[in-house]
């Protein structure tokens, strides 16, 4: 009897998972799915920017939380707001050349600024030396670099008047009683904030075109005290909105739809390290990665990543099935500072040479095992595997581990040299001779091309 208890209450549960994981707001197929990704998952390198008036404190983009600053006292940085070279071609361009396909700009980020002529607030870039909206500009540079576009748009808002405390907020963050929490809420009211919001997303979703994708930021109830989600942002309707809007569009996973089998399009590993991200194999996602710690232009950080250390970032993405998305925090000025224009130059470089290596790839067939010292990516419909060296082997041998029979043809992705291989003593690796002189990449690639 008791088993018999426990076997249905056990159906029960296996069931009422089953049935809340497949909830769903629409009904595309997986097949259309795929095809709507398509161009996405096969970019796989995109550059975020993240833009707003917090880059003129230059110490975070959550300068306002962190030095729980009021509206009056950041009042300064609209009143100062003046990027007089500011030239979205120019950005557009260097995005372009570090091999980034997609780029995803901050409309409006946690501050509430917003950079766009939104009729439904008066904090906006046009109301400042500006006086313009700057998105329109990005949208039409970047496409007329034949980038697509993409917008984030930060579901806080800092600066609000109906935008209810939370313990993000940068007002609660010295007495969290609720005392201090009813006192700070009066007049506040959420309804009319989540309708703020549906407002001004219909407004990015209706006056640039076609925007491929929409960066919602983000949700964080689960767990938290005294946090904000699905319920506080109205995700459901939200999505939906956005989805008639523009059908075609990708959004990420902040929303908090999480028991909805189509309540996001990829999941979005935040400033994880490389060993993280090989879990994510086999999903749809894209890993948001900053050059140092922050996200806006932060003068004084001096924790920028390396060419290896962004090279291996992308690599590794790829070769677990995802995408880069990596960041530049624009001065105030409106520039790339010197050493994110340095980084994207190095990008280039290897880019340039490189590419077919990350772009349309994925991880390898399961048959093929990394070599030592190397990661590997791999094109499905060219079946090309591609074995990037990071370590150059001093005596110009590379054993590449039962790949006897695999291959047709080898060389060296930079400038198609050829490359000898022979069977290794064993029988069934390949001993692959590399040249003496390492090319000059900091991670070569060799091109295998299968059979
Ligand atoms: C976090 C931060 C935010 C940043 C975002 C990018 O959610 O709050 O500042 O924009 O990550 O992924």
């Amino acid at each position: 009897m008791v088993r018999k208890i426990a076997l249905i209450l056990l159906l029960v549960v296996v069931t009422c998972s089953f049935a809340s994981a497949q909830k769903r707001l629409g009904n595309e197929t997986a097949a259309q799915k795929k095809q709507r990704m398509e161009w996405w998952t096969d970019a796989r390198f995109g550059m975020f920017i993240h833009w707003g008036l917090y880059s003129q404190a230059a110490r975070h983009e959550w300068v306002k939380h962190n030095e729980h600053l009021t509206n009056a006292e950041y009042q300064k940085y609209f009143d100062q707001f003046n990027p007089d070279h500011f030239d979205p071609k120019k950005w557009a361009r260097e995005a372009k050349a570090a091999g980034m396909k997609y780029a995803v700009l901050t409309t409006k980020h946690h501050e509430g600024f917003c950079l766009f002529d939104s009729k439904y607030t008066d904090y906006k870039a046009p109301n400042t030396h500006a006086k313009r909206d700057l998105v329109k500009e990005y949208v039409d540079a970047f496409r007329a670099e034949g980038m697509k576009v993409g917008f984030y748009y930060s579901l806080l808002d800092w600066h609000h008047p109906d935008y209810t405390m939370d313990d993000a907020h940068p007002l609660v963050q010295v007495d969290t009683s609720k005392a201090n929490y009813d006192r700070l809420n009066k007049g506040r009211d959420m309804a009319k904030y989540r309708q703020y919001m549906r407002n001004q997303i219909t407004e990015l979703l209706t006056k640039y075109g076609k925007i491929d994708v929409l960066w919602l930021d983000w949700s964080w109830d689960k767990g938290a005290k005294k946090g904000k989600g699905e319920n506080d942002w109205g995700s459901v309707e939200l999505l939906k909105l956005v989805r008639k809007l523009q059908p075609g569009i990708i959004v990420n996973n902040r929303l908090g739809l999480t028991e909805y089998a189509d309540g996001a399009d990829f999941v979005t590993p935040e400033q994880v390290s490389t060993k993280e991200l090989e879990p994510y194999k086999g999903k749809v996602w894209e890993t948001c990665q900053t050059f140092s710690g922050s996200w806006g232009y932060y003068r004084d950080e001096n924790s920028w990543k390396t060419h290896r250390q962004l090279l291996d970032l992308l690599i590794t993405s790829v070769s677990n099935g995802g995408n880069l998305i990596l960041n530049v925090g624009p001065t105030a000025r409106g520039e790339f500072d010197y050493r994110a224009t340095n980084a994207l130059d190095s990008l280039s470089y290897w880019m340039h040479a490189n590419n077919k290596a990350i772009y349309n790839c994925t991880y390898a067939p399961a048959e093929f095992k990394t070599p030592d010292n190397t990661k590997l990516t791999y094109n499905p419909q060219t079946k090309r595997l591609y074995i990037h060296i990071y370590n150059y082997p001093a005596d110009g041998k590379l054993i590449l581990p039962a790949y006897h029979g695999k291959i047709k043809y080898a060389q060296f992705l930079n400038d198609y040299s050829e490359l000898k291989y022979a069977p290794a003593s064993n029988g069934t690796d390949v001993e692959l001779t590399l040249p003496k002189n390492k090319p000059h990449y900091e991670i070569p690639v060799v091109e295998l091309t299968l059979q």
